[in-house]
């Protein structure tokens, strides 16, 4: 069971740090193509910009960080690019996970490992297992992760543990099937690199989130960034189908009804 319930059903404390924060990080080809280097550059420099992130939300007290690694769409580019993507994953993750593990950092990743090579899932795996104890910081990696192969992976879940009943399931029943159930919902995503849509990330657990898109490519993102995507995050007034006056009243976290 997962204890987070889901925001269309009952409203999340808001603070003024989000708790789960989840980024879509984009631009690493196009930082590598403005330094004439070859994108490849840019996925390298993009590791850096993950390391400072992790670091800069351990300080601000985040408690979930998810990062968009690689989507199930990406296996659509050159081989070459997707090889040195899977390489650099390994290398990376061999490299930093015992300092993650000294930082109190839970390791997780999303999405269908299927394709994966087995040395990798085993990887992926034991840095899992080491990390399970932790609770500083619970950060997931989505790789060959998509919102809806997410959701379908629920449903096909709930089937096998009803398979006699047709009809009457509820919200519950699919999120706690969620790859990521073991989270509260974001309350902050951040796309960098200038566009502005999610690309199949997590469709379902978007639903309520704040949005916040920069122009920064991401080898470029920072504490100060995160800092800025925080500000704008803090100006929002999260509603969750209230009215403002309701949240002003301070009646808001009190529905009246179980979908209102
Ligand atoms: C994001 O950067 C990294 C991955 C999708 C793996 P991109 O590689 O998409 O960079 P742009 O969008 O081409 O600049
Ligand atoms: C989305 O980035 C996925 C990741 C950052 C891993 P893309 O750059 O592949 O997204 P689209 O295809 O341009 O929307
Ligand atoms: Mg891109």
């Amino acid at each position: 069971m997962s204890p987070f319930n889901s925001s269309t059903r009952e409203i999340p404390a808001v603070t003024g740090v989000p708790r789960h924060v989840a980024i879509i990080m984009d631009g690493n080809g196009r930082w590598a193509k403005k330094r004439l280097m070859p994108r490849v550059a840019g996925h390298s420099r993009g590791v850096e910009a993950v390391r400072n992130t992790i670091a800069a939300a351990i300080d601000r007290g985040i408690e979930f960080l998810t990062l968009f690694a690689f989507s199930s769409e990406n296996w659509r580019r050159p081989a070459d690019e997707v090889s040195f993507l899977m390489q650099l994953f390994v290398r990376s993750l061999r490299k930093e996970i015992a300092r993650m593990h000294a930082n109190g950092i839970r390791f997780r990743v999303i999405g269908d490992l299927a394709r994966f090579d087995s040395s990798l899932i085993e990887l992926i795996t034991e840095s899992e297992e080491l990390t399970a104890g932790n609770e500083r910081l619970q950060l997931t990696v989505a790789a060959n992760y998509g919102g809806r192969w997410d959701i379908l992976q629920a449903v096909e879940q709930l089937m096998q543990d009803f398979p006699d009943k047709r009809e009457g399931f509820t919200e519950d029943e699919i999120a706690q099937r969620l790859s990521m159930s073991y989270a509260p919902e974001p309350d902050l995503f951040i796309r960098t690199g200038g566009e502005q849509r999610i690309s199949n990330f997590l469709l379902w657990q978007l639903a309520y989130t704040e949005l916040h898109f920069t122009d920064i490519l991401w080898p470029d993102f920072d504490a100060s960034a995160l800092d800025t995507a925080i500000a704008s995050y803090r100006q929002r007034e999260r509603r969750f189908g209230r009215t403002s006056e309701q949240l002003t009243a301070g009646t808001a976290g009190t529905p009246s009804a179980p979908h209102a």
